[in-house]
């Protein structure tokens, strides 16, 4: 390995590695995710330099890839993430993730007397983003869910 390319956060051998999330994310992705609850092996390294970012997190998440509204929920918290996903020790794909429009099922709506936190409907909220600040417009009762009340929960 040659200077400058040492790694911070030492190298999985199969699994997921988060990249380029901002320092200041770290703990929303963990918790729009659901992190805290996973068996998985997981590492991470925060403020570490990032040209790009100034400050960058990273999380490896071994023994698992992230798919559909995983990636949709990394999105929302941390749009400018890199995904890489690892098999024996290489990087066998790379993913941006993508803010979608819409979106359902994924965390609960700041107001409790919403029809969602009330009866069995689930959740669909119109994504705002307000220069790479996500924040989501819920289609019933209209109120706003920003990111520091995301989480895995629905
Ligand atoms: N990585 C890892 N374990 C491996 C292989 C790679 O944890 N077995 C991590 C690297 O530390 C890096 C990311 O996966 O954070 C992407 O790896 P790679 O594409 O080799 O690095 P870069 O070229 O620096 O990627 P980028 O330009 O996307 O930052
Ligand atoms: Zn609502």
């Amino acid at each position: 390995m040659t200077k400058g390319k040492q790694l911070s956060v030492s190298a999985i051998r199969n699994g997921t590695v988060i990249d380029h999330i901002p320092a200041k994310n770290l703990f929303r992705v963990i918790s729009i995710l659901g992190l805290d609850k996973f068996d998985h092996q997981i590492t991470f390294g925060t403020n570490l330099d990032s040209t790009k970012l100034g400050q960058k997190a990273i999380i490896k998440v071994s023994e698992k890839t992230f798919v559909g509204d995983e990636i949709n929920r990394i999105a929302l918290v941390a749009p400018e993430a890199r995904l890489n996903f690892i098999k024996d020790y290489e990087v066998v794909e790379k993913s941006i993730v993508k803010v979608p429009l819409e979106i359902s099922g994924i965390t609960k709506c700041v107001n409790p007397k919403c029809i969602t936190n009330n009866e069995d409907v689930m959740t669909k909220f119109h994504v705002i983003n307000k220069n790479g600040e996500i924040s989501l417009k819920c289609h019933y009762c209209e109120k706003i869910t920003d990111q520091e009340h995301m989480s895995a929960e629905i």
